[in-house]
């Protein structure tokens, strides 16, 4: 098991390895400093081939995942524009509520929960709304267990619109490909405690030149999230204000653990890891809750048996096995499971949560 007798497969934090741990009780150093200022280059040249960034920027904001969906937002959406946002579960809505909040004309794209976004009917809404100015994506919908099909997707928004692709990887970076410039993506925003084996800490976001552009001229004023204050910054060996310098440190030694087991078998790893978690837990009756055709890498939804109550079920798997796993989320909080498979993560941390799982159903869960 990964850590103190807690196996923790929420959607994150995840568990850290022990290098990660290890990187974290260094002493601070200064942010302005030569040591500092070769810590962020090695972390920026890290991250790159994880978004597929060779020409965007990477742009590390200490801040949690939301923080970083507001600086998408703030930098490129001026009030009043129309922006298409997709809302398959939670996290969209949660993307299409902050750029709601900062006044834009928000044309929303529902899709049903545990299904993936459909190209084709994308390619129409874009028509049926134009001129969009941007397309609100997430990758991974966390509270679903659905991964969307981004190529697809933004090959439809390059072809139908001049609109700018803005995608929350939050749950997706380091689990699964993100070629952000390959496949024109203007923002993408991941953060450190999931999928990159780090603590919370830092929105990782990425920005292509298009989105500098945007920040530039959309009017929009803007203080510590600034797309062009953060790259100057960057450029010159540092951040604009102080930022989380453990998070460095872990992220300097969770990436080089990532490099060491190169990307293509991280990705694999997960991969193999989802489909192992949902053969287990199928076979003892619970039912995935996202098409299988674009079931997550990341994470696992599962339905809980009829007359059976998630909330209880979850707190037996704690308290009798130490496996932590989470609940829907919003309307889905008593209806599904979810099982996180992501970071540093092996097959005997998903073999104890099929056991786990296996024990108690065979004894019997108390109804709702
Ligand atoms: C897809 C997705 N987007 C956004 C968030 C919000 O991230 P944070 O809690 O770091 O603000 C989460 C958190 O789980 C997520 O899974």
């Amino acid at each position: 098991m990964r850590g103190d007798g807690i196996n923790l497969r929420i959607s994150g934090p995840t568990p850290l390895p022990d290098g990660v741990r290890e990187a974290l009780g260094r002493q601070m150093l200064s942010h302005r400093s030569a040591a500092f200022r070769a810590l962020l280059q090695k972390v920026v040249e890290g991250l790159r081939p994880v978004y597929g960034a060779r020409t965007s920027q990477v742009l590390p904001f200490t801040a949690s995942g939301t923080g970083g969906l507001e600086a998408a937002i703030v930098n490129t959406v001026a009030p009043g524009a129309r922006v298409l946002a997709v809302r398959g579960g939670h996290f969209g809505e949660r993307f299409a509520e902050v750029a709601e909040h900062h006044g834009a004309e928000v044309i929303p794209f529902d899709v049903e929960w545990g299904r993936a976004v459909d190209p084709e009917d994308l390619r129409r809404r874009l028509r049926e709304a134009a001129p969009v100015a941007a397309v609100l994506l997430t990758h991974n919908e966390t509270s679903t267990g659905v991964l969307n099909p981004l190529p697809e997707i933004a090959a439809a928004v390059r072809e139908e619109s001049g609109a700018l692709l803005l995608v929350d990887v939050v749950s997706s970076v380091g689990v699964t490909a993100i070629d952000m410039d390959e496949l024109g993506v203007d923002v993408v925003v991941g953060v450190t405690q999931k999928g990159l084996m780090a603590p919370p800490g830092l929105a990782l976001v990425a920005v292509s030149e298009r989105a500098l552009s945007a920040s530039r001229t959309n009017g929009v004023r803007r203080y510590y999230f600034d797309f062009g204050r953060m790259a100057a910054a960057v450029a010159g060996g540092s951040t604009t204000y102080t930022p989380s310098i453990p998070c460095f440190f872990a992220l300097e030694a969770s990436l080089s653990m990532i490099a060491e087991e190169g990307l293509p078998q991280v990705f694999a790893r997960h991969r193999d890891l989802a489909a192992c978690c949902r053969d287990g837990l199928g076979r003892l009756g619970l039912r995935p809750f996202a098409d299988p055709a674009h079931a997550s890498p990341a994470i696992s939804a599962f339905l809980v048996p009829e007359g059976l109550s998630a909330g209880e079920l979850r707190r037996r798997l704690e308290s009798e096995h130490g496996v932590y796993v989470a609940q829907g989320r919003a309307r889905l909080k008593d209806r599904l499971l979810r099982v996180g498979h992501l970071g540093f993560v092996a097959r005997p941390d998903i073999d104890h949560v099929i056991e786990a799982f296996a024990s108690i159903l065979a004894q019997g869960v108390a109804q709702p």
